[in-house]
């Protein structure tokens, strides 16, 4: 086995290559994709094949699953398996068109949010479709020392429905969005601290999201709300950011402790994309 690890922007992400993980993924195969996970945040090993019970083996190696929050588009038989597809069958979606439109970490208003993400390109769009990453840690390192001291100890304000956060628009691609939405009004916000302590590297992340964060807990919203749009621009500098165009059979795992991500858009029925996406589940930010 020769596995490589190949870094694919001087900011973030690598490609592992020369690993079947259907037949190889070993103790030692393990031990270096976890490595490339930690170092880099999101991987994507190359070339994969996989059934919607290998997917499952797989990411099993690295904790236990979420059974997805939109039951209606998971694999039938397979609650922990998500499609996100803008595919029809006899003119319906076979999975969900709207994952991932604005910038976010995953599960952010929950409680115990995701540890990482893992998606498996089945099909992709000649055009589009890609993924862009920001780096959390970079983001946070090139705060000047008065913001740390600013924001250190506050904690974000995150809300599950889209109809609360005056920053992102629900999409009419979706038929069922609206209800669905409306249907997590009354979830609970969920407060989480602006800087987070990875609990493997111990680095120091912005942990706060445009789509899931409308306040900040410990200050008045004429206070909270200009400090949050600075952060979210910081966040989405430029020069943090990675933009993952897909291949077929790619298979990303990406870090929600450290990162923060957006699906592009960008093509249209009937050039399908289709992805097949598991989550681990994660531990309480600290
Ligand atoms: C997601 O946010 O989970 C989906 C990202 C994508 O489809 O590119």
């Amino acid at each position: 086995m020769s596995i490589r690890v190949n870094p694919v922007s001087a900011c973030m992400g690598a490609e592992i290559v020369g690993l079947d993980v259907r037949r190889q993924f070993n103790d030692e195969a393990f031990a270096i994709v976890e490595k490339a996970f930690h170092d880099h945040m999101v991987i994507a090993i190359r070339d994969q094949s996989l059934s919607a019970e290998d997917q499952k083996a797989f990411s099993r190696r690295f904790g236990p699953l979420e059974v997805q929050a939109n039951s209606t588009y998971a694999i039938p038989g397979h609650p922990e398996v998500l499609i996100i597809s803008n595919d029809l069958v006899d003119g319906k979606p076979v999975g969900l068109i709207d994952a991932g439109d604005h910038w976010h970490t995953d599960s952010q208003s929950r409680a115990i949010p995701s540890r990482a993400t893992i998606l498996h390109a089945i099909r992709n769009p000649s055009q589009g479709g890609d993924t862009f990453f920001a780096n959390m840690y970079a983001a946070y390192d090139s705060l000047s020392d008065d913001v740390k001291r600013r924001i250190s100890g506050l904690h974000g304000v995150n809300a599950s429905s889209k109809l609360k956060n005056p920053r992102v628009v629900v999409s009419q691609r979706r038929p069922d969005a609206d209800d669905f939405y409306a249907s997590r009004l009354g979830k609970p916000d969920v407060l989480h601290p602006i800087v987070r302590v990875h609990p493997v590297t111990k680095r120091k992340a912005l942990y706060l999201s445009p789509r899931f964060t409308i306040a900040i807990a410990e200050l008045p919203d004429e206070e909270g709300q200009p400090l949050l749009d600075m952060l979210f621009e910081q966040q989405m500098r430029p020069k943090f950011r990675y933009d993952h165009k897909w291949r077929d059979g790619d298979l990303v795992m990406w870090d929600n402790r450290c990162l923060m991500h957006c699906a592009s858009g960008g093509y249209t029925y009937p050039d399908v994309r289709r992805m097949h996406r598991t989550v681990i589940v994660g531990e309480k930010p600290e």
